[in-house]
């Protein structure tokens, strides 16, 4: 998976995988629909939150609500559009009554925020307050000491610059918070100009079988098994599988 095109081509499979997902059967069953995320698919700026609310369950995009308004403001002070980056949220669907996300329900949806970080490759991910900063650690420090504090990290087979900040919903209302987040989103442009951090060497293929060698049996070698007709494709999964179709106008890419 190389090009840009191929890229955004599979991040419109995965999106159309995403929008039936039934994994959370609460949040199935309450969800207007899936906030699967928007944006730039070729984004070098992705950032984090955590779910969608109402506004972002009645409108399928993510941060449309006032959070949202404060977020597209402060981009706009460091001379970013939406246009320019991937927004993306922990949960992809509404928890009731805006509750926190549980465990599970962040377990569950974590296989598609990683997904999204291999197909857009950003170089550098803001994850927005808590949840997002612990579940890209993977480790439970609190955003209060984090923010504003760049570090490289692997997400999934991608090293990315994690780049911690305040949620804009809470910088909505306290405003030594929106100062820091201000201060700290003030920072991106420094960031971004680093470029990608170096990437993980890609797990090597296994040797090709030499036909020579399998002419004469090595008595401590097990046979090979028969290939079967699947191994072409290995465990490939079905949300992975190339569409024809793309839904490029519901998934709000640029
Ligand atoms: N808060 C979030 O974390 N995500 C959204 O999409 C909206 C508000």
């Amino acid at each position: 998976m190389s090009t840009s095109a191929e890229r955004r081509e599979e991040l419109t499979a995965v999106f159309k995988q995403a929008r039936t997902c039934t994994l959370c059967p609460q949040l199935a069953s309450t969800r207007t629909q899936v906030v699967f995320g928007s944006g730039n698919a070729d984004a070098d700026l992705m950032f984090v939150g955590e779910a969608p609310g109402a506004k972002e369950d009645e409108g399928g995009i993510p941060f449309i609500g006032a959070a949202g308004k404060l977020l597209d403001e402060l981009l706009a002070g460091v001379g970013l559009a939406r246009s320019d980056v991937f927004i993306a949220n922990v949960l992809m669907c509404r928890p009731p009554g805006n509750r926190d996300p549980q465990p599970g329900e962040i377990d569950n949806c974590q296989q598609y925020l990683m997904r999204k970080v291999e197909l857009i490759q950003p170089t550098v991910i803001c994850t927005l307050g808590n949840f997002a900063t612990k579940l890209l650690r993977g480790e439970p420090t609190g955003i209060s000491r984090l923010h504003g504090q760049a570090e490289i990290i692997a997400v999934g087979s991608r090293a990315v610059r994690l780049y911690p900040l305040y949620h804009p919903a809470a910088a909505l209302y306290t405003r030594s918070l929106l100062d820091t987040l201000k201060a700290d989103i003030g920072g991106l442009p420094a960031l971004l100009a680093l470029g990608p951090p170096a990437q993980p060497e890609p797990v090597a293929a296994p040797p090709e079988a030499d036909p020579e060698a399998a002419a004469v049996p090595d008595p401590h070698v097990a046979p090979a098994q028969p290939a079967q007709a699947a191994a072409a494709e290995p465990d490939r999964p079905d949300w992975a599988q190339p569409h024809e179709d793309p839904a490029d106008r519901q998934l709000g890419l640029f």
